[in-house]
């Protein structure tokens, strides 16, 4: 039994092979490709190569080699068959039957290519008749080359209506074999038929081996639509195809970097100035199935859409649409252009150096995805930056592969610290709100220079730690918080070492000894080898600012404080091991999960001041 090619494509296209490997062997990324110790010999160390851009395998020491599928088979002791519904289910495809009718459908396929083949080469040589000059001078005057519109076998679909019906007539090309390819349709209400591109530009668009299975269509006046993409047939399906993917994988793959942009006019106005690692979507949102075309020539895409509201609106879907599928390693990133601009009017104005300058100035998702969040509305009461900050958290819990999540999760949690920092900055200092909401909204306030942001960043950075060390400050002073917020304590990473150390040796210590005294923990701590100001935690000046650790404050007055403090720098993290915890409790209810999971959740009570029911997630 044989299964379509197309199915095999498509299976190979939505299963990368690290995938299928990375479930069986410990993978280790080496610049393009991973490293795997060999399953098919005793392998000493990893001599397994798995390269995602051919999608194979392959063993340098027993010689091992293969794609996704000769992997299933051989690591699971599956048939062929099996083998492939096994994928098919991993990559949610359904295995197509395989009757007769099937086998017919293929044959029929590859007669629908030739077509496709034959009709392109008309194109292309009615776009070159003395007596259609208006559409070579077109493109002439865009700034095309011969040699461009040649690689891109560009073409011209003939205007009067009888004309392409004659000329497939006389090469024996069938109406209902035009009409499955899209090439011709029914009117409306009538049993007559016209031809879908009359008159158009015609722009071949070419599936993963290069075989031509649509087209796009371009007026040549202003005639609405401006553009016309075949419809979708059994060859033709849009979202999972990328303009010039083929072209622009060879090139991406030998630079690592491909650009995205949204026309075809813009991909081959790339291409005429030397930039051919640029794809296009077919006129539509960027797809799932498309940005996994991406990651196989390049990790990180680059995304640039045109400078007016629309682009920065698919800018931003495609960015809706990366974040759930994110993966470790495979992320996008994000260039903007000048209002109004497209990546075709850049080159013409300022040639390849200058578009090359924006993509060099490509932001990551990450940051993107925090800009957009943020450009949503203003921020100049706590609510709304409450909502903002709410509205970011949940977005992050979008993303489902964990790893990635939590990542992002630590990112924005700092940058929401930072946030916080700086906008009560601002409302010390001399703009104020009003100047930080200008900035939101995309205004450059007046007096901030590289320096200004770059000494602010630097502030944020020394606040953080002081908030860290403030904590420290406070259980050092008061000892008895340990019977408070220990369980808090012992789960906060503070991402210091020195600050790490010194939280486990008060811990450490306090679970030796009942009651301690201030003056009795230090002069332990000082035995561990601490000196006396414990790196500049008990510094006065430290000191001077948090007014909770001093020494001589009330209790309660600490609890508080260092409550606030704990909630603030260490609430996500305890609730990220809580849903871990969780988990586990529910793969296995052991005595050593539920204690856990017990304790994580007074920590999290005793930093939410007694409930923890707020926030839910
Ligand atoms: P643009 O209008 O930006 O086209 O649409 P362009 O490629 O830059 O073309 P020129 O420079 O004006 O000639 C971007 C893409 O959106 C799709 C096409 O794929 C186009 O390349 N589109 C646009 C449509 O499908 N239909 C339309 O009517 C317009
Ligand atoms: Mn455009």
């Amino acid at each position: 039994m044989s299964f379509p090619a197309d199915f095999l494509d498509e299976l190979r296209s939505r299963i990368r092979i690290s995938e299928v490997v990375g479930r069986k062997l410990k993978l280790i990324k080496r610049g393009r490709e991973f490293l795997a110790l060999c399953p098919f010999h005793n392998d000493s160390k990893p001599s397994l190569s798995v390269v995602d851009e051919k999608n194979f395998y392959h063993c340098f020491a027993c010689g091992a080699h293969g794609d996704i599928v000769k992997f299933t088979m051989e690591t699971e002791g599956l048939n062929f068959i099996e083998s492939i519904d096994k994928l098919a289910d991993l990559a949610g495809l359904e295995v197509p039957k395989q009757d007769p009718m099937e086998r017919a459908k293929e044959i029929h396929r590859r007669t629908l290519r030739e077509v496709l083949e034959e009709v392109t080469i008309y194109f292309e040589e009615f776009l070159r008749k003395a007596s259609n000059k208006a559409g070579l001078d077109y493109l002439k005057e865009r700034g095309l080359s011969d040699k461009t519109i040649k690689s891109f076998r560009l073409g011209l679909a003939p205007a009067n209506s009888k004309t392409f019906r004659i000329d497939m007539e006389e090469r024996g090309i069938q109406e209902k074999l035009l009409e499955e390819a899209g090439l011709i349709k029914k009117s409306a209400g009538s049993s007559s038929t016209y031809d879908y591109f009359r008159g158009r530009l015609i722009f071949p668009i070419s599936d993963r081996r290069g075989q031509i299975i649509g087209f796009g269509g371009r007026a040549l006046n202003n005639q609405e639509p401006k553009y016309l993409n075949s419809p979708e047939t059994s060859l033709f399906h849009k979202g999972h195809i990328l303009y010039q993917g083929e072209m622009a994988r060879e090139v991406a793959h030998k630079t690592g970097q491909l650009i995205v942009v949204e026309g075809y006019m813009d991909v081959i106005s790339l291409a005429e100035a030397g930039i051919s690692n640029a794809v296009a979507p077919l006129g539509t949102a960027l797809t799932e199935g498309q940005i996994r075309e991406l990651w196989k020539s390049s990790t990180e895409p680059i995304i640039c859409f045109d400078g007016d509201s629309a682009g920065v609106r698919a800018a931003v879907r495609a960015a809706d649409r990366l974040l759930p599928i994110l993966e470790p390693g495979f992320s996008a990133r994000f260039s903007s252009l000048p209002p109004g601009e497209d990546p075709d009017d850049i080159v013409k104005r300022g040639g390849a150096n200058k578009f090359m300058e924006l993509v060099e100035k490509s932001i990551g998702l990450s940051e993107f995805f925090w800009e957009t969040e943020k450009s949503i509305g203003s921020l100049d009461t706590p609510e709304k930056q409450a909502a903002f900050f709410k509205r970011i958290r949940n977005r992050v819990g979008e993303i489902r592969n964990q790893n990635v999540r939590e990542a992002y999760k630590d990112l924005v949690e700092s940058k929401i610290v930072n946030f916080r920092v700086s906008m009560r900055m601002d409302n010390n200092g001399t703009g104020g709100l009003y100047q930080s909401n200008l900035r939101s909204n995309g205004y450059k306030p007046i007096r901030s220079s590289i320096s200004n942001r770059a000494a602010r960043a630097n502030i944020t950075q020394t606040m953080e730690r002081r908030q860290k060390q403030a904590i420290l400050a406070a259980f050092l002073m008061h000892p008895s918080l340990v019977e408070d917020f220990g369980e808090a304590l012992g789960y906060l990473e503070l991402g210091d070492p020195f600050l790490d150390k010194l939280r486990l040796d008060i811990l450490d210590i306090h679970a030796d000894e009942e009651s301690l005294s201030s003056h009795y923990l230090k002069k332990r701590l000082f035995e561990r080898g601490y000196t006396n100001n414990f790196e500049g935690v008990l510094e006065d000046k430290a000191l001077a600012h948090i007014a909770f650790a001093g020494p001589g404050v009330a209790i309660q007055k600490a609890k508080d404080g260092v409550r606030e403090l704990l909630s603030r720098i260490g609430k996500y993290q305890l609730e990220e091991q809580i849903a871990l915890a969780t988990n586990a409790v529910m793969d296995d209810l052991n005595e050593v999960n539920w204690n856990r999971l017990s304790s994580l959740r007074a920590a999290l009570v005793s930093v939410n001041g007694g409930s923890n029911l707020e926030d839910p997630v």
